[in-house]
This record gives structure tokens, sequence and C-alpha cells, in this order.
């Protein structure tokens, strides 16, 4: 388990305490706790409430049908996402209200209505039918934050296509390899986007993965417009490649949108595992959008004339949840920006807040840090007066990053949600409610309402320190991994029977608060950002002087972990600084710059058991730079001693 005794002590020991300020509790969507109650009495009646807020074309006969692993929520229900996000707002004030408010890297701004975003999806809609795109069809998505990006997707969901978002700063080879699984048919793309002043090339990429893409019929690229278009060159294949602006010339703007089965796929997008292949995780339609639309409801507390932030990329499901589908169908006023947050300086986030007066803000621990370390005097430049509320997600925040966004970002008014989640669980699970819970540095508190949660040990007791646990089906659960469901049932429903293991370890407070400690499996967490140590390691040996290798996560103060590996070369090659950089690009080009190790530790031998298998606990100790545990097992005790001198000799 991860998290060192001294650190888990002090944090079982905290006891500053954050009531809701009582005008905020005043106000709240939710300012009864008796919610906790009315969920766990009757869940199935409470989640029908939730889903009863939404639109739907047929009612569902029967809320849950559960047959574990495989849940199945509103059962004969129709309804379309798209609808719900659009549609439904347009016969009253929200018409007119602003949807999607953009900012780009450079400052260039764009924004649309309710009614101008309704319309830029139809029309995009029927673009994707007319190359042939119809229901159960896979399109992969591959954008910069760009408008577009919310646009191709709510058009996926208008006509039941699923979307396959990928995340821009994945490699061409990641890029093939989510194609190739989903068995795409159209690759959405832009010619390029901004990333702290230089320009990161999409469509080049993208063509690079196209050559081993066989599946994929049709190239949609955007223009991104603005001085980077002029320079992006983005030569465009005739026959397979369309530029975005001219499939929406002479295409309708009305496009019905498709009744969906509650159950029919919504989206498949790809995340990190213990092997060396993500897997696809699966999510619907109805339960899904009930979920995110509820938490983006109750625990942002959103109200129609806020102007909401989350900083995430669309290509987590930080983006799709709570930038797109939570508050799009709650009808709320959604600010994206294109950028890094220390471009062009390290205000600029806090330069946005002022400038459209955002008052939920919502962001990851390792941004938090990176903010505290650039000091206070950025945000105290600018009017944050107007912010309300803030959240968090993404890893455990450590208490000092609590206080210090308490503080300089809240200043000390602003509840903070600290909101627990995966990318399978779809929407929020644990996570204070602002105007109920009283909050303390560092915990996540308890279950949304609706949600069933404790902590057990390997023979599934209750304890106070252990594994987290989801103990009943939730609405937006994974349905399943993309054609895989023996690796669905492995990987999340094997350790305990009919109960859901996250892969976290937890403890439990006096108030039955959960402290969540981050994975206790062969899962990192670089600047919230999960990374399996086994793609990573796939992608060393793939370089042609890689013997073998061992990755390790290693505590790091602004990213949470950074990658540290351990790989010995093959007979002929030279331990040199030239090729340490090389290797390092060489993960870089196969998975992504998120990936590259921080450090490569060149080793004749790995510390392995008289059966071969590596010890990661041991070098994990040694890339933490603590007391190494126990040798004893070790075909060769003396491989550690050396391997850690040698690390010390490196770091230093
Ligand atoms: C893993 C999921 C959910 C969107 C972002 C990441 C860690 C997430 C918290 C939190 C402690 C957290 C967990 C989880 N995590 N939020 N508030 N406190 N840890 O999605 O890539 O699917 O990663 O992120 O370890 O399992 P993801």
């Amino acid at each position: 388990m991860s998290g060192e005794t001294g650190a888990l002590s002090a944090l079982l020991t905290e006891d500053r305490r954050f009531p809701p300020p009582e005008d905020f509790a005043a106000n709240a969507v939710v300012s009864d706790p008796g919610i906790y109650e009315r969920a766990r009495s009757d869940r199935e009646a409470y989640w029908e409430e939730w889903a009863r807020e939404l639109d739907w074309f047929e009612p569902w006969h029967t809320v849950l049908e559960w047959k574990p692993p495989f849940a199945k929520w509103f059962l004969g229900g129709k309804i379309n996402v798209s609808h719900n996000c659009l549609d439904r707002h347009l016969n009253g004030p929200r018409r007119d209200k602003i949807a999607l408010l953009w900012e780009g890297e450079p400052g260039d701004t764009r924004s649309y209505t309710y009614a101008e975003l309704h319309l830029e999806v139809a029309k995009f809609a029927n673009a994707l039918k007319a190359l042939g795109v119809g229901k159960g069809d896979r399109v992969t998505i591959y954008l910069p934050m760009i408008p577009e990006a919310a646009v191709a997707m709510l058009a996926c969901a208008r006509i039941g296509a699923i979307h396959s978002v990928v995340f821009g700063g994945f490699s061409p080879e990641s890029l093939a390899d989510r194609n190739n699984d989903a068995r795409s048919k159209v690759l959405v793309t832009a010619d390029g986007s901004w990333r702290r002043g230089g320009i990161l090339a999409l469509k080049a990429n993208a063509d690079v993965a196209l050559e081993r893409s066989p599946t994929v019929e049709h190239v949609v690229v955007v223009r991104r417009g603005g001085e980077l278009s002029e320079k992006v060159d983005a030569s465009m294949k005739p026959g397979r490649d369309h530029w975005y602006h001219d499939l929406m010339q002479d295409v309708s703007d009305e496009c019905a949108p498709e009744h969906m089965d509650a159950e029919d796929i919504l989206y498949i997008l790809y995340t990190s595992g213990t092997t060396g292949k993500p897997k696809g995780v699966v999510h619907t339609t109805g339960g899904y959008l009930t979920q995110v639309y509820a938490t983006t409801k109750a625990v942002f507390d959103l109200k129609d004339d806020d102007v909401y932030w989350c900083t995430a990329d669309v290509g987590w499901v930080t983006g799709h949840s709570y930038i797109v589908y939570g508050p799009l169908a709650n009808g709320a006023q959604v600010l994206m920006y294109e950028g890094a947050p220390d471009a062009p300086d390290r205000g600029r986030f806090w330069e946005i807040c002022e400038k459209y007066g955002v008052t939920v803000f919502y962001t990851a621990p390792t941004a938090i840090r990176a903010f505290m370390r650039w000091g206070d005097s950025w945000p105290g430049r600018y009017d944050l007066s107007k912010l309300r509320l803030l959240g968090t997600v993404g890893e455990p925040i450590n208490p000092e990053a609590w206080m210090w966004y308490h503080r300089t970002i809240g200043g000390e008014r602003c509840p903070i949600v600290d909101t627990w989640w995966q990318t399978e669980t779809g929407a929020i699970m644990i996570t204070p409610l602002p105007g109920v819970v009283e909050t303390k540095p560092g915990t996540a508190t308890r279950p949304f309402p609706g949600v069933e949660a404790t902590i057990l040990d390997d023979a599934g007791e209750e304890t106070d320190a252990g594994y987290l646990a989801i103990t009943s089906p939730w609405p937006s659960m994974l349905r399943t991994v993309w054609g895989d469901d023996d690796r669905f049932r492995a990987t999340y429903w094997s350790r305990w029977n009919g109960t859901y293991f996250p892969g976290d370890g937890a403890k439990r407070d006096q108030d039955g608060y959960f402290w969540i400690l981050g994975r206790v499996d062969d899962v990192l967490n670089v600047a919230g950002h999960r990374i399996g140590t086994m793609e990573v390691e796939s992608a060393l040996v793939d370089h042609r002087a890689v013997a073998e290798s061992a990755v390790v996560g290693k505590t790091h103060d602004i990213k949470g972990q950074a990658i540290a590996a351990f790989v010995t070369l093959k007979e002929g090659y030279e331990a040199t600084d030239a090729l340490m950089h090389e290797i390092r690009d060489h993960v870089g080009e196969k998975i992504g710059a998120i990936a590259k190790p921080e450090v490569v530790i060149f080793t004749a031998d790995l510390p392995k058991t008289r059966s071969g298998k590596i010890m990661r606990r041991l070098l994990r100790d040694i890339a933490e730079g603590r007391a190494v545990g126990d040798t004893t097992t070790l075909a060769d005790p003396a491989v550690v001693a050396s391997l850690k001198a040698k690390y010390e000799h490196e770091e230093s």
C-alpha cells in the first residue's frame, strides 16, 4: 500500500474543520442532510427522482437489473444525451444563455448560446451521417481543447454513434491502438493547437497513426484558426480527409435526436490498468447521464447565473462528465480554455477567473501544488471575489495544498469539494455536499447519497484501513471493458463477491470520513494522469538497447508521483547519457510525453526472487530513498545494495 506511516497518522489527526458557511448552506441546491437517509432507505427510488429531472422519450419499466457484475439501469427507457444537453433548454430563458465560452491560449475567444450550440451539433451530426456514420459506429475524437471537441461528442450522442476521445497528448502509436481496438470508422482531429506558445501538430500525428488504422475510412479536420492555421499545413488526403468547415457548408441544421435505449453505449474511454494494454471503459446512456447530471447539480451547487470552469482536458473522463455532459445537462454556462496555466505567465488561470467572473472552479491537486510553488503574488494580482465554490479531483490532496487553496484562492469563504471517482465510475462517488457536509483538509468525506462504499480487507471483512470498496451498483458505473468481459470481471469483481474493487487504498476516521490513500496496484498517478507501469515497461523494452526494465512510482512534490525506470541493457550497449535521453524519448514516442520516465537508472541486474519475479517493492524503497525492506527472498541480495548506491549517486 502506498503512503507512509508518518504521513498517514498526520492525516488521521487532522482536526481543522470547515462547516458549510451559513449563507452558502441557506442557498444551496442541497441543504437538507436528510438526503443521505432518504437515499439509503430506498436507493432505487432516490435515483429515479434524479432520472425524472431529465427528458425521456419513453419511461423505464425497471430501475435496476443487477446480475453481478453486469448492471442495467432504467430498463426500457428511451433517451438522448444531446437532446438533454441542448434541445431541452431551448424553450425557455436558457435558449440565449451562453452555453460554451471558450478562450484560446493566445487570447482569442468564441462563444455559443444554447441555441447556437444546438445548431452546430445538429449540423455536425448530419455531416457525420453523410460520411456513413450510424448508430453504434465508433468515432475517434483526437482534438485539442476547442469548442468542436464538445460539438463532436454531442453530435455522436445525437445520432447514437459511440465516441472514443483520445487525449491530444497521446502519441500516434497510442492513437492507432485505440482506433484499432474500437474499430473506429471516422477520426475527428484538428490541424493543431497551442500549448505554451508551441504548436501541437495533431493532424501530423494522426497521419502517422492512420498508416496503421485500417478501419478508419474518413478523417474530419477542424481548422484551429488564427495564426496557428496559417503556420500549420495539414496535408489533406483526397477522398479520405475532409475539412470540418467544408462539411458544415451545405448540410441541414435539422437533425432529430436518435431515441436511444438507456443501456445503449454512449462512449468508450481508454484508461491504463495493470497490463500493457489500455482498456476501453464502456459507459451507457441513461444511468450515466442521470448520475453526472445529479452530481454536477448537487456537488457543484449549480445555479443559472454561475460561470463554471473545470480545467481538465476533454481527453479525460473529467472533461467528459464535468465539462460537457454534466454541466450542459444542467443548462450551465461552461468555460473552456485551450492552453497551459503558465502561458503567457503564471497568472493566466486567475486572469481568466477575473475576466469571466468564474464562480465555480474545479481543478487537480497537482495544479494546486504548482500554483502554491509559484507563489501568492500571481493570484494576488486578480479579483477572485466572484468565486464561491472550489473543487479538486485526480489524486489525494495534501492538507497544506488544501489549506492554500482555501485561503489564497477561496478567500476563506468558498467550500472545497474534494471529489473521489474514476474513469470507471463515470461520475463523482465520494465527495462532500458543500451545503451540508463539514469538510476537513485531505478527505473526500462521505459517499454521494445513493452510493454505497466501505473499506474491506483481503478477506472481504470491514475494516478502517484497507481497500476502498463499492458495495452496490450505481447508475454511471462502467458496464464492461470494450470487447473483453473477462477482463472486466477479473479487474474489478474478482477480489470480493459482487463488490466493486476500484484499486485504491483507504482509511476511515472517527467521523466515518474516507481518506483515499492512492493506488494499491501497479498503476501510477502522475500529475493526475493514470499510467500503467506495464505500459511504460513495454515501451522501454521496445527500444533496441533495452533488455529488461522495471518501472515504479516515486513521490514528487508537484506531480504527486514521477516515473522511475530501472533498465538493464543488451550486450554491446553502453550506459551513456545520450542513450538515456534516447530511451526516455522512445517512451514519449510510444505512449505520449506524460509517460516519459523522470529518472532512468541503468543497472546490470534487477532484484529478483529465486523464481525470477522482479521485486518492485524494493525498487520503490530505493526510488523513495528509504530503508530497503526485507531482501531475504532475493536470489542475489547484493543486487539491491549496489543499486541503491548507484541510485543515490545519480540523484545527487
Ligand atoms: C484514480 C482514478 C476521476 C477523474 C480523474 C482521474 C485517484 C481521483 C481522487 C481524490 C484521492 C483520487 C484514485 C482513482 N483519485 N480522485 N479526490 N482523492 N484520489 O481519473 O484516471 O480514472 O484515475 O485517481 O486513485 O482510482 P482516473
